[in-house]
């Protein structure tokens, strides 16, 4: 950090309502990196911020500082034949689409450097899924990495320490201060570590409804815009995408069940539902923006094929083996992913039509049984979890289950099952689940 500027004087400013320069900005970042602002310091600026929030221009500056605090990936000498291209989400339960969704962006000429995060309170984490392959490496060697995007088209693995190391510590202060829900932050947090990847276009999916971090579909539409914004902004086109999380987006939800999914959807053996609908929309935007479809229908046809043909399929292979999973796992799921040893089918109280879910409370009952963390050294347990969740709108009685518990344990299972109970409200009337994708905010580098 300069020597000349007191950082206090910096976060005076932001706490008495001033837009702070991009140097004052950068400044403060280089702080945070290099450990010359105390956690007090980071705390103080944290609700400066939260308070008093951040224009464009400063939310800009934010994340162009908080990527360029470690290393930014590049891609220029691998002469890679297409585009580097990116999803990120905000998290949903049952949300498998970035298993699905980089093989199948590989197969359409894409390259996808993916780098995921665990699972945060009540949603999954991509990296929690795909840590159910045995012998799959979440955190191989760059080269390793950089040689599976160049040759596979794709590699999903987990956060580095070199990549947007400020955003590291500005994470764990903030989550500790009360300071997690503030557009400037949550946008910058996101952004930075994305565009620390060299992407050349990014698709966003913010989700809205009853399992979404976002409370209100108006805040995922300003978080959607804001993003969509800031990124074309920082030189990355981006396309956002408000999509519904008022259900799992899938009809499962844990770590081995979803794997399970993914490779039925790639494998042409999962149907048309919700999930393939939402993946194949985010993949379609990243066709356009990469350059790698000329309209949607052209997107749309080459996704088509890429899905029909295998090779979609044959990409998630070669990663998954290419990371040290096993060579054949396309072939049998069941010999290698885990099983739970119980299975409860959690009934309904009276027949009838799912009107209502709350996707959180579901997200959370995975949680208790053991597929995510209430602590950040927690093990997980990979088989557990929830599968044939009824959606809204679908029937259900004595032989249609809401949902059937995987656990470790019929205690385990009876307590699930009684979550799930409580989650799904079901009536008499008819019910029509949300609108699937509620808006699409494209922005090119201005
Ligand atoms: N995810 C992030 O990476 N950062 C936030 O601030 C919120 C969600």
């Amino acid at each position: 950090m300069r020597a000349d500027v007191l950082p206090q004087e910096l976060i005076r400013a932001k706490r008495d309502g001033q837009a702070l320069s991009p140097e004052a900005i950068r400044t403060l970042v280089d702080g945070l990196a290099d450990g010359s602002l105390s956690d007090a310091q980071v705390g103080a600026l944290a609700m400066a911020i939260f308070l008093n929030g951040m224009d464009t221009a400063e939310t800009v500056a934010l994340t162009e500082a908080i990527r360029d605090s470690g290393e930014v990936l590049a891609w220029a000498d691998l002469d890679l034949s297409g585009p580097v291209l990116d999803k990120h989400s905000t998290g949903g339960v049952g949300d498998l689409v970035s298993l699905v969704l980089g093989p199948w962006i590989a197969a359409c000429g894409g390259h996808v450097p993916m780098i995921s995060g665990r699972g945060l309170g009540h949603t999954g984490g991509t990296l929690d899924k795909l840590a159910a392959i045995p012998g799959y490496s979440v955190t191989p060697d760059i080269a390793t990495f950089r040689r599976l995007v160049r040759e596979v088209g794709v590699a999903i693995i987990g956060q580095t320490g070199e990549l947007a190391p400020a955003d590291k510590r500005l994470y764990a202060v903030r989550d500790v201060t009360a300071t997690v829900e503030s557009l400037p932050l949550i946008v910058s947090s996101i952004l930075g570590k994305k565009l620390a990847c060299g992407l050349d276009a990014l698709v966003m999916d913010v989700k809205t409804g009853s399992g979404a971090f976002m409370p209100t579909p108006e805040k995922s539409r300003e978080l959607a815009e804001a993003i969509a914004a800031v990124a074309s902004r920082a030189g990355t086109p981006t396309t956002a995408l408000v999509t519904d999380m008022s259900q799992p987006l899938a009809s499962c939800a844990g770590n081995a069940v979803e794997v399970r999914e993914a490779i039925r959807l790639l494998t042409g053996d999962g149907g048309d539902g919700r999930l393939l609908r939402v993946t194949r929309e985010l993949a379609g935007e990243l066709l356009l923006a990469g350059g790698l479809a000329a309209d949607r229908d052209a997107a749309r046809a080459r996704l088509d094929r890429a899905l029909a043909s295998g090779a979609a399929a044959e990409r998630f292979a070669r990663m998954v083996a290419g990371l040290g999973g096993p060579h054949d796992l396309l072939e049998h799921p069941d010999r290698h992913l885990p099983a739970a040893p119980v299975q409860l089918a959690a009934h309904a109280e009276r027949a009838g039509i799912v009107q209502r879910l709350d996707t959180r409370a579901l997200g959370l009952a995975v949680v208790a049984l053991g597929g995510g963390r209430r602590a950040p050294e927690e093990r997980i347990d990979p088989a557990v979890g929830l599968s044939d969740i009824a959606a809204i709108g679908e029937a259900v009685d004595g032989e249609r289950p809401l949902a059937v518990v995987q656990a470790a344990s019929r205690t385990a299972a009876e307590r699930a099952a009684r979550q799930v109970r409580q989650a799904m409200t079901v009536g008499e009337d008819a019910a029509t689940p949300p609108t699937l994708i509620q808006d699409v905010i494209r922005r090119e580098v201005p």
